[in-house]
């Protein structure tokens, strides 16, 4: 668990967040231990901005990694931060109901399941 909280906080600094100087890391870790990270990677048209979360998940996608077991985030707010409402979308798509870990730089965490977080979620088994 430390692991994957030390793996979002160094992911943070890679964050290109020039226009709103908010660093964000995330980390997720799939079911045989590989742990994929990902930052903030904004953009000048602002929309095109893409957070940390769905960074690590598509980059672990494409990586061939398919089943999660913990997602941690990482930014530097008292309050921690939480995934926003797209985050919390492919998140449950990938993760399901997994373990969601947010930490601050003072080392400050807390653990959610998803589900809390993202309850009655739309997914694929509606579309049986
Ligand atoms: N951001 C994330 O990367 N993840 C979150 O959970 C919340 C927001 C990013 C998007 C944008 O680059 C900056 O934080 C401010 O919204």
């Amino acid at each position: 668990m430390k692991t994957l909280l030390e793996a979002a906080l160094a992911a943070r600094n890679n964050a290109h967040a020039p226009f709103s100087n908010f660093r964000v890391g995330a980390a997720i870790e799939d079911e045989s231990g590989r742990i994929f990270t990902g930052c903030n990677v904004e953009n000048a048209t602002y929309g095109l901005t893409m957070c940390a979360e769905r960074v690590a998940v598509f980059k672990a996608i494409s990586e061939g990694a398919r089943k999660f077991k913990r997602i941690a985030v990482a930014a530097d707010t008292d309050a921690l931060t939480p995934p926003c409402g797209a985050c919390r979308q492919i998140l449950w798509e990938f993760c399901g109901d997994a373990e969601l870990t947010l930490v601050n730089l003072q080392g400050k965490s807390e653990t959610f399941r998803l589900k809390d977080l993202f309850p009655r979620p739309f997914d694929a088994s509606f579309l049986d």
